[in-house]
């Protein structure tokens, strides 16, 4: 939710901070800004409404060589405060405009700050929190014991700003340093050569360098061309952690595809492959990276699963794996729910927190609420060293490579895996499967990447009958056990692709209303079951689609391969491998994404950056 650049180096500030933006467009589109500092007095500011085509328009308009200079950084705004116009765009600056600030996050205590402010005459020119900032930083510049060394005038300011948020600061009098804060919200350093980067996400730096820092919870960073320097916010220095990033510039690119969404979907066998790896050895799960014992796991008498969005859905998938491998109780919360409707967690409970980003403020507080209760907390994560997993007991990182696409696919289908293996290593840790039983579902585990690959053979297909479907008004999603969570899958991925009004139900709850939504020629999608695996669930799914077709219902059937009997049921028929039921959700969510993007294709949506979404969330 926003996106960050900053740059300190040998290079125009501009280039490098714009195609920084690019990369971090998924994070929020609704407007974006730079700043560039050109020598002593030199700071020169554009910001425009709407995406980052408009503020380039305007730059061409104004000339670039007006923002010439070599440090810099820029924004791209997912809008919290006050409407996506452009005197809400960041950056934003103090009354004088000496003084530059961008930001992602909320300041909670914004409207006292900004009423003291005004008490003392200051005008606002924007609606935003991100104001209030800019100004008490540039007074705190300005006079007191702070005036004129701006680290510690960001220091000073942050200690009194309540709430999440990374601030990104130019000041005309400091052109050859760029400082930051962090809280909450993510910002990671990158190490060049006689040049240092600032960011949201490594994405906006990984063509120039793969050495990178992540800032630490109430921290300061001073960049400059020669390096950084980091302390808390009382100007302690701390130590922190460079890591290397393991992947490269390609893994953030299109690479060929039309859309990120679509590059993501294909390299879905590789997300699952990946996050497999390591997992089994000498007859066993290893899960090394979770800290978590033997013993920890053994004593674990509940576990609760929490998350948002697509995230949660990957929970609904693994409840019926974990319990059904641990007979442990597991309960799957919407992370926004969980915290507010006081759950019963003691020391024996697990909770697993779900989040791609790893940044998610619902799921992360949903897991402070869960480390307040006593309970442990181990986060299944893509994104190395974001804040859930830092503030939880135990990480297993989903190594799904970059998600670019706002909406959820590959790792979708690694935190399914990843929520197994968690399954797995309880019921192994518990005695609750043999060692073979265990060996053997992680054998089918391993079994899934070709079939997921096999079943990326259905796109040509499902894209044509997206094109067919594009002019409904609405499409249902009817499944039945770890088809119901997908059915759900299918149904947000319609809804916020192709702003198409889509439900997903449990199969046999649609007589007890949702049938009433039938009509002639509304498409539904089943998601079947394998008649070999849960025959009892095949069919009396074949019975419910008896009766939506019966009331004139368009079926559109997602079946195993050689399912015979569902084939009379199906106006339209997309096969998928045979694979076991628990594994099912891998291969028959495929062509419900593929669907939704070439529906919001067809309907002339952007599919990589859906209205008003942004990538992570990072507001409650
Ligand atoms: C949907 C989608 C969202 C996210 C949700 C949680 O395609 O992407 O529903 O799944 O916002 O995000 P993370 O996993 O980052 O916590």
């Amino acid at each position: 939710m926003c996106g960050i650049v900053g740059y300190v180096g040998h290079r125009q500030a501009l280039e490098v901070v714009l195609a920084g933006l690019h990369r971090l467009e998924y994070r929020g589109y609704d407007s974006a800004g730079v700043a560039v500092l050109d020598g002593p007095g030199g700071l020169a500011v554009e910001r425009k409404a709407g995406r980052l085509a408009n503020l380039e328009t305007r730059l061409d308009e104004v000339g670039r060589d007006r923002l010439a200079g070599t440090a810099g950084m820029g924004h791209t705004r997912w809008a919290t405060h006050g409407p996506p116009v452009d005197r809400n765009a960041h950056p934003h600056r103090d009354a004088v405009g000496g003084l530059a600030v961008v930001h992602n996050g909320i300041i909670e205590n914004f409207a006292r700050l900004r009423a003291e402010l005004e008490a003392d005459g200051v005008e606002m020119a924007s609606d935003t929190d991100t104001e209030t900032v800019a100004h008490l930083t540039a007074r705190a510049y300005q006079e007191g014991e702070t005036a004129g060394d701006l680290p510690a005038c960001v220091r000073a300011v942050c200690r009194r700003l309540e709430g999440a948020f990374t601030l990104v600061f130019c000041h005309a009098d400091e052109p050859d340093q760029v400082v930051a804060a962090r809280r909450s919200s993510p910002l990671v350093v990158g190490v060049g050569d006689g040049e240092t980067f600032l960011a949201s996400d490594v994405a906006a730096f990984i063509e120039h360098t793969r050495d990178a820092v992540e800032l630490g919870q109430d921290q300061v960073v001073v960049i400059t061309r020669e390096g950084y320097q980091v302390t808390d916010f009382h100007g302690q220095p701390v130590e922190t952690a460079p890591f290397r990033v393991n992947w490269d510039l390609s893994a953030a690119e299109k690479g060929g595809h039309d859309y990120f969404m679509l590059k993501e979907i294909q390299e879905q066998p590789a997300a699952v492959e990946s996050t497999l790896r390591g997992h089994f050895a000498g007859g066993r799960i290893v899960l090394d990276e979770q800290r978590l014992a033997d013993q920890d796991l053994r004593d674990v008498d509940k576990v609760f699963v929490v998350a948002c969005g697509t995230a949660y859905h990957s929970g609904l998938v693994a409840k019926y794996a974990i319990e059904h491998w641990t007979r442990l109780p597991v309960e799957c919360e919407l992370a926004s729910e969980f915290r507010y409707r006081d759950p019963v967690l003691d020391r024996d409970t697990l909770v697993v927190a779900i989040s791609q980003s790893g940044e998610t403020a619902d799921t992360l507080e949903a897991v402070r609420h869960a480390r307040e209760q006593k309970a442990r907390v181990l986060a299944i994560c893509n994104t190395n060293g974001a804040q859930i997993p830092r503030e939880s007991d135990a990480v297993l990182y989903t190594h799904a490579g970059p998600e670019i696409g706002v909406a959820a696919t590959k790792t979708f289908l690694a935190q399914i895996v990843a929520n197994y293996l968690v399954g797995l290593a309880l019921a192994q840790a518990r005695g609750t499967k043999y060692p073979d039983e265990v060996a053997r579902e992680f054998h089918e585990l391993e079994a899934m990447p070709a079939a997921v690959q096999h079943t990326l053979g259905t796109v040509p297909q499902v894209r044509a009958l997206g094109r067919e479907l594009a002019d409904s008004k609405a499409v249902l999603f009817l499944g039945r056990h770890v088809g119901f969570p997908v059915a759900l899958e299918g149904a947000l991925k319609l809804k916020e692709l192709a702003y198409m009004h889509a439900e997903g139900f449990a199969a046999g709850e649609l007589k007890h209303g949702p049938i009433a939504l039938i009509e002639d020629g509304l498409p539904v999608v089943i998601v079947m079951p394998s008649p070999k695996g849960r025959a009892v669930l095949h069919s009396k799914l074949l019975s419910n689609i008896n009766e939506i077709q019966a009331r004139g219902a368009r079926t559109i059937v997602i079946a195993e391969e050689g399912d015979g009997t569902v084939k009379p049921f199906a106006d339209h028929l997309i096969e998928v491998p045979a694979v076991p039921t628990l594994m099912q959700p891998l291969v028959s969510s495929v062509p419900l994404q593929v669907l939704a993007a070439e529906i919001a294709r067809c309907r002339g949506y952007d599919v990589d950056k859906p209205r008003n979404l942004a990538k992570s969330v990072t507001v409650e």
